[in-house]
């Protein structure tokens, strides 16, 4: 048994390749009783190509463009050329963090006039997201557009059609494609570590009212102050509500709901660590259980979406949950589930867990032998031990191990500086529009399948509702 153990570590480490070990941390309960789980912190070594100076312009300056913006900003020769947002409020804190001198606009159509700006940040509300891309590019600008890329699936062919003809970068804004944590994910799922995947398990569950969307209204928010006549140009007529301007993921007329939030993360995860590109088949259902606040779209919501085989990875079936008022206290785990063991990935740590079936099948215990007659169990176990050695009839183990991202590691940095690399050395990005579209699609699909209560059938290679 000893041999078998530090054979198999051997083999992992050729295969995985030795991150430096630096615990061998006590056992974690595990499907494998006896493994044994290592601790191993994840190498990280980012190379900047060059600090050409990129100039920058922030459309829709909410709490993502305050994230997006400071993050992007870390990026060496990066700087700062304006910032558009609807609400008199967030421009008035533009200028207060920047300063007086910052040029600030309600309308992104003159930011996009600017020819000191070469690149744009779009974190305004979905519903505005592929008219601002299409806007963007036409006027030659490079792209970093948040999730989702698009509100509706009939706008995604038009974005990814127009950044081919552009030849400037866009990449969508689910920073986690750019994790190291993601990275090791794949790199464990292609090494066969968990045999052959047949299931994923997605659950981003929260707790508190904030997660549920309900932020801060400003004392001061009116048609006039959030520019309502323009932020409804993009959507139907609708008279005012401060709460469609300022929690609007929670109506389905100018948000996208937990799907759109939530489930998107999930999928582009999935997507880059199976090398996926997408669901046939998807369904989804939800219920109204906590925030009885007016929102029209759930707060409790699952989806189910089948993947075939293809020759990246062998069909499995995705589970998707959210659930706002989860007594978990709130969690996001991605689990990839195979044959052989389960890929956990919380955030950019990743916990790899094995479970080997024994070679020989099952007989005996809880199992129909004991109910025959005596003389019928005796030959029976006869042929078995004939049959099967009691090594064949053992459970292998082969231990656990948790990789771990350094301290202050920040995946949003490094999604960033894949986009500005992208702009200076023409190197591709992976969350480029067929990627962002991918992922879009199946959540959009969610919502479409919770209202129509039908299974939406898609076709994930040439990107269309079947
Ligand atoms: N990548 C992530 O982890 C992540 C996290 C949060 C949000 N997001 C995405 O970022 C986007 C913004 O989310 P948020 O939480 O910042 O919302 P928010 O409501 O805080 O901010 C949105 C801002 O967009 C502005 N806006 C809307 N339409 C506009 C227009 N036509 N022109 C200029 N400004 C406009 C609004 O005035 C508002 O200030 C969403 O698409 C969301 O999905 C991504």
């Amino acid at each position: 048994m000893k041999n078998d153990n530090s054979n198999s570590r051997r083999k992992f480490l050729q295969q995985i390749g030795a991150t430096s070990l630096f615990a061998a941390a006590s056992p974690l309960s595990s499907l494998a009783a006896s493994a044994k789980a290592e601790e191993r912190m994840l190498t990280y070594n980012r190379k900047i190509s060059s600090n050409d100076k990129i100039r920058i312009g922030v459309i829709g300056y909410g709490v993502q463009g305050h994230f997006d913006l400071r993050t992007a900003l870390k990026v060496s020769g990066v700087e700062l050329a304006g910032i558009c947002d609807l609400y008199t409020g967030r421009l008035e804190n533009a200028k207060e963090q920047y300063g007086k001198e910052l040029y600030t606009t309600s309308n992104y159509k003159d930011l996009l006039d600017r020819k000191d700006i070469d690149a744009v940040l779009i974190c305004t509300t979905d519903v505005w997201h592929a008219r601002i891309t299409l806007d963007a590019l036409a006027k030659g600008k490079h792209v970093y557009c948040e999730k989702p890329m698009v509100f509706k699936i009939s706008e995604g062919h038009p974005v990814i059609e127009a950044a081919k003809k552009s030849g400037k970068v866009l990449q969508v804004g689910s920073q986690r494609v750019s994790s190291i944590g993601y990275h090791k994910a794949k790199e464990l799922l292609a090494a066969g570590e968990i045999g052959e995947l047949n299931m994923v398990n997605a659950v981003y569950d929260r707790q508190s009212s904030i997660g549920a969307w309900e932020y801060t209204i400003p004392k001061d928010a009116n048609a006039t102050t959030t520019n309502w006549d323009t932020f409804i140009e993009a959507t139907e007529k609708m008279n005012f509500d401060a709460k469609k301007f300022f929690w609007w993921r929670a109506f389905k007329e100018v948000g996208t709901g937990v799907a759109g939030d939530l489930f998107i993360h999930l999928l582009s995860g999935t997507h880059l660590i199976t090398n996926s590109k997408g669901p046939e088949n998807i369904y989804s259902t939800g219920q109204f259980s906590y925030w009885k606040d007016g929102r029209n779209l759930p707060d409790v919501m699952s989806g189910v979406l089948q993947y075939p085989k293809t020759k990246e990875h062998a069909a499995f079936l995705m589970t998707l949950q959210v659930n706002f008022i989860s007594g978990t206290g709130g969690q996001e785990v991605i689990r990839l589930i195979g044959s052989e063991g389960v890929i956990e990935v919380n955030g950019n740590n990743i916990t790899l867990k094995h479970s080997l079936m024994p070679e020989a099948p099952g007989f005996g215990g809880y199992d129909s032998l004991f109910t025959f007659s005596k003389s019928m169990q005796d030959e029976m176990q006869k042929d078995y031990d004939a049959k099967w050695t009691a090594d064949q009839r053992k459970r292998k183990t082969k231990e656990d191990i948790v990789f771990k991202a350094p301290v202050g590691y920040d995946d949003h940095l490094d999604h960033f500086t894949n986009f500005f690399d992208s702009i200076r050395t023409g190197s591709p990005v992976i969350e480029n529009a067929e990627f962002g579209f991918r992922a879009a699609a199946p959540a959009l699909s969610c919502n479409e399948s919770y209202l129509t209560k039908k299974i939406v059938n898609w076709d994930p290679i040439n990107m269309k509702l079947k």
